[in-house]
């Protein structure tokens, strides 16, 4: 199947980062959908940030940069948004709840051969995709932050999933320039968060238990296992709120208590500590 429209829905932290990634190196028209305008704007503002870092860099010429804000579009109405899509991508809070609602009405107002793909990085694609009529044509599309600059898309198969929607997203990773992995079972945080999510819980254990601090802990794992960012400064980039979220989602999904998080990445969060995102986490974010 050919896609050259895409919709995004959620212009956040993953969102707006697909976005440009989709009209960037996809070169695909792409709406950009969110539920308030300053949600839209923030979206926006962060896109053009990064597309200065590319010219700035001169890996990007300012026509391309024309180019690439010329190809994506914003609406607040969801039905707007995914009207003429060929592909929906779904990047929206980690709710399941509320990722239900969304896909249920992308497939109401989709074309009927458009794809549904869900940014989700730890929710079941197999319930989601129950939410919609098209369960053969939704799968899990996780994009790794910053969208930008990661390589990875791990292409997630719900239990209906169809080999034929598999193949098209594989595709449209390969034109996106991302390399891919098939996660042949919808299993919780799929390969990369199943080993990376118990690491940044540890090293969340370390602090909380006073043995380290955290620009130790992070000193540690950089310069001895070449990490590029430690796993606290990580945590604080990923978000507080999502990593507990899917270590809750590990614990329920396998009843096994080998996941279970820190009560510190509960109190921060509690203490809306979530990360740059907040402006505070195992870091200050506020200056720059
Ligand atoms: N757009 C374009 N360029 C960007 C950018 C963006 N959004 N963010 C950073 N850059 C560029 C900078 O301009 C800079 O370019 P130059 O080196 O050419 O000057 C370069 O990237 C490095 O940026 P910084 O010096 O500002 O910061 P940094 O050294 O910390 O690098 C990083 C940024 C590449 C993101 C690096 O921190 C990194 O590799 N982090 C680890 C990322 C990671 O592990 N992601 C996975 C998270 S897990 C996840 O996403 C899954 C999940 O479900 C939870």
């Amino acid at each position: 199947m050919e896609v050259k429209r895409v919709a995004v829905l959620g212009a956040g932290l993953m969102g707006h980062g697909i976005t440009q990634i989709c009209a960037q190196t996809g070169k695909f028209e792409v709406v950009m959908r969110d539920i308030e305008q300053r949600f839209i704007d923030n979206g926006m503002e962060m896109i053009q940030d990064s597309i200065q870092r590319f010219v700035r860099k001169g890996t990007m010429s300012e026509g391309e940069a024309k180019g690439v804000l010329n190809r994506i579009h914003t609406t607040l109405d969801l039905k707007e948004a995914v009207r003429n899509a060929d592909l929906v991508i779904e990047a929206v809070t980690e709710n399941p709840a509320l990722k239900k609602s969304v896909l249920a009405d992308a497939d109401r107002f989709a074309p009927s051969h458009a794809i549904i793909a869900s940014n989700t990085s730890s929710i079941s694609i197999t319930e989601i995709g129950a939410a919609t009529k098209r369960a053969e044509k939704v799968c899990g599309m996780h994009f790794f932050n910053p969208p930008q600059l990661m390589k990875l898309i791990e292409i997630v198969r719900g239990l209906k999933t169809s080999d034929e929607t598999v193949e098209t997203i594989r595709q449209i990773s390969m034109k996106l320039g991302k390399e891919s992995v098939v996660v042949k079972k919808d299993t919780p945080g799929f390969i990369v968060n199943r080993i990376l999510v118990p690491a940044l819980n540890e090293a969340v254990f370390l602090v909380a238990e006073g043995i380290a601090e955290p620009e130790d802990i992070d000193k540690a794992c950089t310069l001895g296992l070449n990490w590029p960012i430690g796993p606290l400064k990580l945590l604080d980039y990923v978000g507080i709120d999502t990593t507990l979220f899917i270590t809750d989602v590990m614990v329920n999904e396998t009843g096994d208590p080998k996941f279970r998080p820190s009560s510190l990445l509960k109190q921060m969060v509690r203490a809306n500590l979530l990360g740059r995102k907040s402006g505070r986490g195992f870091y200050d974010w506020t200056r720059k």
